[in-house]
């Protein structure tokens, strides 16, 4: 299949951090498609609302979210978990949008992972003042994938520590287009967002949009 990911754009120049063996940043990876992204998150978001999900310790999170593909990733009173179809309404998420599935893959593929074939993407709403704790990603069947996640609207400080919660933390501010990668060594890294400052970004006004890629089996 032929997809040309830069149609009519100039490719970005992609300058790559490494965080740490198998975790990269790729800065602007996806700056050239931020508009298009996001109105496909907003296409998401007419069909699977975001809605701010409770943990199984009963709190109410922060970050509003939704999903898009063959799953999703949820958390309520059992437990966090993927499941084939929104619980908000009962019938499957919508499919993956195929820039962002490619955009995803060309992404893992730059962080040293072939064969990446995403089937969730979840998409985090940061309000001003939302934050995610230190958490390990590890509800999906197999860590042989990468995490993908794509950065949009307003900046936000991630931390990205080691596989002990209480190793340190770089803390690296992502902006719109930034893409993280992480795998491999890294796959099950403490990582988390700090509480998104106020700010006003054109394209996303008052909050951040991250959106996470997997694949969990
Ligand atoms: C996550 O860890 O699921 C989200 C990370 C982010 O919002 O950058
Ligand atoms: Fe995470």
């Amino acid at each position: 299949m032929t997809f040309d990911l830069f149609e009519h754009l100039e490719p970005p120049e992609v300058v790559r951090e490494n965080l740490a063996p198998g975790a990269v940043i790729l800065r602007h990876f996806v700056l050239p498609q931020a508009r298009t992204i996001l109105a496909q998150v907003a296409a998401v978001v007419k069909c699977s609302p975001f809605r701010h999900m409770t943990t199984p310790g009963g709190y109410g999170m922060s970050v509003a979210m939704t999903n898009c593909g063959d799953y999703g990733w949820v958390t309520d009173r059992q437990g966090y978990r993927y499941s084939d179809e929104d619980p908000l309404t009962g019938k499957p998420w919508p499919p993956i949008a195929s820039l962002l599935y490619q955009l995803a893959v060309a992404a893992a593929e730059q962080g040293g992972f072939s064969d990446f074939q995403p089937n969730v993407c979840l998409i985090n709403r940061y309000a001003i003042g939302a934050k995610m704790s230190l958490h390990q990603d590890k509800d999906e069947k197999n860590f042989t994938y990468p995490i993908v996640s794509m950065s949009f609207g307003l900046p936000a400080v991630f931390q990205f520590g080691g596989l002990s919660r209480s190793d340190t933390v770089q803390k690296c501010l992502l902006t719109q287009g930034d893409v993280v990668v992480w795998g491999g060594a890294s796959r099950l890294a403490y990582h988390g967002i700090l509480p998104v400052k106020a700010g006003h970004h054109p394209d996303t006004e008052d909050c951040r949009i991250n959106l996470t890629f997997r694949q969990i089996d």
